[in-house]
């Protein structure tokens, strides 16, 4: 098995000295768990990426395999990637997913140039494609990457995963409706996306449904002829590697110098690449009031703070780093004395030691972004603590605070509940800070990096896009010699979409005089037992259907007839039916061109006559709605083909079949449906004598497709002329 694993940065970096050119491993929480996982699962590994460096110096070692895997850098150019990655990345995508939508500067050029990376991308990945490899694309950069993909490589396994927070529906709506539909769409033609927590993939799933009008069932998303399963996989880290840590020589040497450095004083630590998500101001301004709060700190407390530089080329980037470094200046200034500087601030990368040392010399470490993904960093604190020592302070606003129960959680922005955990962290007994230690750590030693990429690989590996497939001519003389044979034959056939195209007047959606001819010559054979199951009222049906013979279902499965009409459902209180209509009606009021059909047992509004964007950006809105009036009612909403209906729990075409109509002896079923209501009757016809046909071209569970009405009819003629 390969996999080629796409993210913006690549694991390595190249450096030119004296002459030759070296290649170095970034450490990172990405190339810990890809690299962990394919020396385990022994796989090949392909990583493509953007380049840093150039062209030139790639060519010099890229023959020489040194670090045990592939690497396919493309090269974009400084002002491709200027417009990519500081540009629609972090200055367009990356504010608005952090919920920073007022940092967003969104210019043409910036979607032209992740449009264009994207483009590349897709080329190269195609050109390192063999059938059977996973290509498993990470994160903002790479949004629409999938469906540039799909267009190539049809039937390939392609994996999403979101490192940062996927928002509220709310801000998606920031960007222009064209930008939404290229980057969700395209999304969307992965197999699996995945997030970090139940949170963002609620959220992602809203966000397709408002933007694409998806249908969804359980945590799939049902576009064009695909299914999209979104998943839930909080990243780890490699926990053996920094519990181990602890012990290692250089760590020491240097815990053991910053430990001599501060003397008797405890110390904070805190540590993050720069970023406004990462709250520091607030960190610093709590940390402040922190002092003022317990002066019987002051002098006796050093906080270490760590800022990694990160994209300082973009103007908000540049301008936290004025704000952190003014903050800290006045505190020094307004606290500090000759003996005693509140903070020791430091804009470098650690190396891997120095931030051991650092994780593992500090009393508390004080993370507060007031959005973040995850956060490693706590992950990494809390493994790195061989001594069982050391308290986490987390932001409730991080995914890793979903994990790590036993950190003191606070809000970002409360700095007086800041302070206050930071007095109780640092006034902790040392047998407190042991029992949350060592419960974290069982935590994470069970949730390991390893696990993460295991678990997603495994998911992929499993995943089964099991669409219908066309009924051509070769099938359906399969079909037809199956029919043949049979002895009683049971046909189950939905009405609107399937027997009669749609009409936006329903009094028009009248079945032809050739639909009334074939349905009279399969009446016509003893053999067979036709039944019509629709969502229409028993009027509609007996006006059409009453005389020809046929069994019906109306209302789908409310009333049924065999001969005589009965209904199903014994008891029904219809007050929710006034309330619905209410609902709807000022939906009619706002388009008019839109209509209530009330039954029995049910009630819909149908807005096929709005126009594509209108239809889902209305219905979409409905739904909500719905949803929520729906909560624990004994009703159940039904999203279908330009229609959003109301109806008994119990009005169900699968379980109607179930319950009245499939007999133990009948040797051939046909089910023929278009809507979603009709996957309720496939999903009970798995067997091999059981023909599943569904009209369109959407995702669904029957075994065959077929385009349209038309269809549908010459094959029902066909059969209809069989013995
Ligand atoms: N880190 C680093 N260099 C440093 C300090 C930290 O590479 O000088 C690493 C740290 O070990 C962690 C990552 O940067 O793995 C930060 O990940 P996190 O999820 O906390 O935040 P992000 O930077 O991804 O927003
Ligand atoms: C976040 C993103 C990563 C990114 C990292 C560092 O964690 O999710 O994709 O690699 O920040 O950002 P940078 O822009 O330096 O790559």
């Amino acid at each position: 098995m390969k996999i080629i694993n796409v993210s913006y940065r690549l694991p390595i970096s190249l450096q030119k000295e004296n002459g030759k050119v070296h290649v170095s491993n970034t450490a990172g929480g990405l190339s810990s768990a890809i690299l962990s996982y394919i020396e385990k699962a022994n796989c090949e590994l392909v990583w493509t990426g953007v380049a840093n460096f150039e062209p030139n110096l790639w060519h010099e070692i890229k023959d020489k395999s040194r670090v045990g895997y592939e690497l396919a850098p493309i090269f974009l150019g400084k002002q491709l990637d200027k417009h990519f990655y500081q540009g629609f990345s972090n200055a367009v995508i990356y504010p608005l997913f952090t919920y920073f939508p007022s940092f967003v500067e969104y210019k043409e050029e910036y979607l032209t140039a992740y449009k264009t990376a994207n483009k590349l991308m897709a080329e190269k990945v195609i050109s390192l494609y063999k059938k059977g490899d996973i290509i498993w694309i990470h994160d903002y950069h790479f949004i629409p990457l999938a469906g540039l993909l799909r267009k190539e490589i049809g039937d390939a396994k392609i994996m999403f995963f979101l490192h940062i927070p996927f928002p509220n529906y709310e801000l998606i709506k920031l960007l222009p409706q064209e930008t939404q539909q290229y980057l969700f769409t395209n999304l969307l033609a992965a197999d699996i996306v995945g997030f970090h927590t139940w949170e963002y993939a609620l959220h992602f799933i809203e966000t397709s449904e408002k933007v694409l009008g998806v249908t969804q069932q359980g945590f799939s998303i049902y576009h064009k002829n695909r299914k999209v399963d979104v998943g839930v996989y909080p990243i780890s880290i490699d926990f053996e590697k920094f519990y181990q840590a602890y012990d290692l020589p250089d760590t020491k040497i240097t815990r053991e110098e910053i430990l001599s450095n501060y003397g008797f004083k405890k110390i904070i630590f805190s540590v993050d690449r720069l970023d406004y998500t990462k709250g520091v101001v607030y960190r610093l301004n709590a940390y402040e009031q922190f002092l003022e709060k317990y002066p019987k700190w002051q002098n006796k407390v050093v906080f270490i703070l760590v800022i990694v530089p990160s994209r300082e080329e973009i103007s908000k980037y540049a301008e936290r780093k004025t704000m952190i470094e003014l903050a800290i200046s006045r505190i020094n200034g307004k606290l500090g004395n000759y003996n005693w500087t509140p903070i020791i601030f430091q804009y470098k990368s650690l190396s891997h030691s120095e931030l051991i040392a650092l994780y593992t010399a500090c009393n508390l470490i004080l993370i507060s972004p007031v959005r973040d993904g995850m956060n490693l960093v706590a992950k990494e604190f809390v493994a790195s603590r061989k001594d069982k020592q050391g308290v986490l302070l987390l932001s409730e606003l991080t995914g890793a605070s979903r994990e790590l129960h036993d950190a003191i959680i606070f809000h970002p922005l409360d700095i007086h509940q800041i302070a206050t955990s930071i007095e109780k962290g640092l006034t902790m007994k040392p047998m407190e800070q042991k029992t949350r230690m060592e419960s974290m750590q069982k935590y994470l030693a069970r949730n390991t990096v390893f696990n993460w990429a295991t678990k997603i690989i495994d998911e992929i590996k499993g995943y089964e896009n099991t669409n219908s497939i066309p009924l051509d001519w070769d099938k359906r003389i399969q079909v037809l010699h199956q029919f043949s044979k049979a002895k009683k034959r049971l046909f189950l056939l939905d009405y609107d979409g399937t027997l009669a195209p749609f009409n936006s007047n329903l009094d028009l959606a009248i079945p032809s005089k050739e639909i009334i001819a074939i349905l009279k010559a399969l009446i016509n054979n003893p053999k067979n037992e036709i039944w019509i199951i629709s969502g229409r009222d028993k009027i509609f049906l007996e006006k059409h259907f009453g005389n020809l013979g046929v069994n019906l279902v109306a209302e789908h499965g409310a009333e049924i007839k065999k001969g005589e009409w009965k209904t199903t459902i014994l008891e029904e209180d219809g007050v929710w039916m006034n309330d619905i209509e209410r609902i709807f009606q000022e939906y009619v009021e706002l388009h008019n061109d839109t209509f209530i059909e009330k039954k029995r047992f049910g009630i819909a509004w149908h807005y096929r006559k709005l126009g594509e964007e209108k239809g889902i950006c209305s219905s979409r809105e409905l739904v909500s709605i719905l949803k929520k009036y729906l909560y624990n009612k004994k009703l159940i909403l039904m999203d279908g083909n330009k229609t959003i209906e109301v109806k008994h729990h119990l009005a169900n075409k699968g379980d109607i079949c179930k319950t009245h109509i499939i007999k133990e002896d009948i040797d051939f079923i046909l089910a023929i449906g278009d809507a979603k209501t009709d996957e309720d009757m496939f999903a009970l016809l798995t067997e091999s004598h059981h023909i599943t046909i569904k009209v369109g071209d959407s995702y669904s569970k029957a075994n065959y497709q077929l385009d349209n009405t038309e269809l549908v009819k010459s094959f029902l003629s066909q059969l209809s002329t069989a013995h």
